[in-house]
């Protein structure tokens, strides 16, 4: 399997996370692809965006929930970076509307769940794909394993990775068993053999986050597909190892 670089968040080691200028430095950066995290707004906009609340990445307070896309649009989301111009949070229809215009770069959505309503947020995202879905090849993932299989159900013909902090008891199993085909695994858990397993199962193991130099080199030349806040970084290193 080829050894993918996804820019985590964008290149959020750099640029504040989870906006268009990350993703466009990880575009700039070579990266393969981009993962982000998708949240609803109060009237059920997908959202891009980490946490909860507001409160850490913009100048805000309060939770996503709370507030409506509108209202959301007045936040400064790159307010802690103040060499850097002000952006919005963006929506998930227009991260998909961008990538559009780079379709060989892949898409990692991770829906965070948070206590919602999941056919709320399968309903939501579903309804964004259908109108805003380019070529570029997606694969959706999250915590919460029971929004994916309902994910799966609506869209039997998307990507789905099992997200998880911990390993997996027989993996291959539980990973088809969802109707997956990939398995985004914390970074300490993962091993050379580890790898070597899971692929030869046929499923695809993407590991987060990867930051460090060494851990990067060993990763990548184990070929595992990565997670970085350093998409350049990491796409250096990947060259020297001539993979
Ligand atoms: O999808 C991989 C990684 O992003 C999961 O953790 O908390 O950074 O969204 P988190
Ligand atoms: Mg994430």
């Amino acid at each position: 399997m080829t050894t993918m670089i996804y820019a985590h968040r964008g290149a959020s080691g750099t640029y504040p996370e989870n906006t268009m200028s990350a993703f466009q430095a990880a575009v700039l950066a070579s990266a393969d692809g981009i993962e982000f995290d998708i949240q609803l707004t109060k009237d059920g906009v997908p959202v891009v965006i980490h946490d909860e609340t507001i409160d850490r990445t913009t100048d805000g307070r309060g939770a996503i929930s709370d507030y409506t896309a509108a209202e959301l649009a007045r936040f400064n989301a790159a307010a802690r970076y103040p060499h850097l111009a002000p952006e919005r949070i963006p929506t998930l229809a227009e991260v998909l509307a961008w990538a559009d215009t780079y379709p060989a770069l892949l898409l990692n959505l991770e829906l965070k769940a948070y206590g919602e309503d999941r056919s709320r947020v399968v309903a939501a995202v579903s309804q964004v794909l259908q109108e805003t879905k380019g070529s570029n090849e997606i694969v959706v993932s999250s915590f919460d394993h029971i929004v994916l299989a309902h994910m799966k159900e609506a869209h039997p013909e998307l990507e789905i990775a099992v997200l998880t902090m911990g390993p997996l008891f027989q993996p291959e199993k539980y990973i088809e068993n969802l109707g997956a085909t990939g398995y985004h695994l914390w970074s300490p858990f993962v091993t050379e053999p580890v790898i070597q397993d899971v692929q030869s199962a046929g499923v695809a193991l993407r590991s987060f986050t990867v930051n460090d130099e060494r851990q990067l080199r060993d990763f990548l030349s184990w070929g595992c597909t990565i997670f970085t806040d350093f998409p350049e970084r990491a796409v250096k290193i990947r060259s020297e190892l001539r993979l």
